[in-house]
């Protein structure tokens, strides 16, 4: 049975991560894009051709008695990320509702394990022992080194490289083409600007870029 997808959300990754499962459904994968989820009523009833089924707090009550539709929460900011988090957090969607999507042509290693409500984009890489928790995003062409870890809701930007043994806490931003070296440790709601070189831990809340990458204390703008 083809697992039907309704993504909660409309804008950047959204798109993005709807495109990508469309591309999965037409190469053959066992996954259908229903639509979105969205609250923006300015944007009409679609989305790059996918329908507005929805508003977001509509999709528990209008979907999830349907045993084949799961969903996928992509309403992160990294600006906003602790609202953001609660916000899904009130709509109380049960776990076994959310759908963890691996695009066709990623590589996931036997030996790794990836939450729920995921989104494993096109050629990531996921290596031996990796452990990824719920709701994390990892984008086009990232990789994940061996026996790394991260908990819920991390969202990695395409062209990352993170090395082997980093350990990963909960809702940290990896901006586009970051690299860490091996054994590093980031704590919670950290941010990573682009093109950061990371070699050394970060703690928690720290906001860095640079190479080497160092801390800034500068507002992020809505990306
Ligand atoms: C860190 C970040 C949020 C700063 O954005 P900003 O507030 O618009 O910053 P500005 O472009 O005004 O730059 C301010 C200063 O920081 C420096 N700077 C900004 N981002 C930097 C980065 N990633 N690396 C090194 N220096 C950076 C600029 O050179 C500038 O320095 P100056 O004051 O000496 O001239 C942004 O650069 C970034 O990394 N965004 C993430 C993008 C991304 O990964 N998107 C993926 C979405 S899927």
């Amino acid at each position: 049975m083809k697992t039907k997808v309704i993504i909660i959300g409309g804008k950047g990754a959204a798109i993005v991560v709807a495109e990508q499962i469309y591309d999965a459904q037409i190469k053959g994968a066992d996954v259908e894009l229903l639509g979105f989820a969205f609250d923006d009523e300015s944007l009409g009833k679609e989305i790059n051709g996918f329908p507005i089924l929805c508003k977001t707090y509509e999709a528990k009550d209008g979907y999830s008695r349907f045993s084949d539709i799961k969903f996928i929460y992509q309403l992160y900011r990294p600006d906003v990320m602790a609202g953001r988090i609660d916000l899904l957090n009130s709509y109380r969607i049960p776990a076994d509702k959310f759908y963890t999507f691996i695009h066709p042509s990623s590589f996931v290693a036997r030996s790794a394990s990836i939450g729920f409500g995921c989104s494993i984009l096109a050629n990531a890489v996921i290596n031996p022992n990796v452990k990824i928790g719920n709701h994390c995003s990892i984008h086009s062409n990232s990789l994940i080194g061996h026996d790394t870890k991260m908990g819920d809701y991390n969202f990695i930007a395409a062209h990352s490289a993170i090395g082997s043994n980093n350990e990963f806490g909960n809702a940290n931003f990896v901006g586009l083409n970051s690299t860490f070296n091996n054994y590093i440790t980031v704590g919670n709601h950290c941010f990573i600007g682009m093109a950061s070189n990371v070699v050394k831990s970060i703690n928690d809340g720290e906001k860095v870029y640079g190479n080497p990458a160092k801390e800034f204390n500068k507002q992020i703008k809505p990306l």
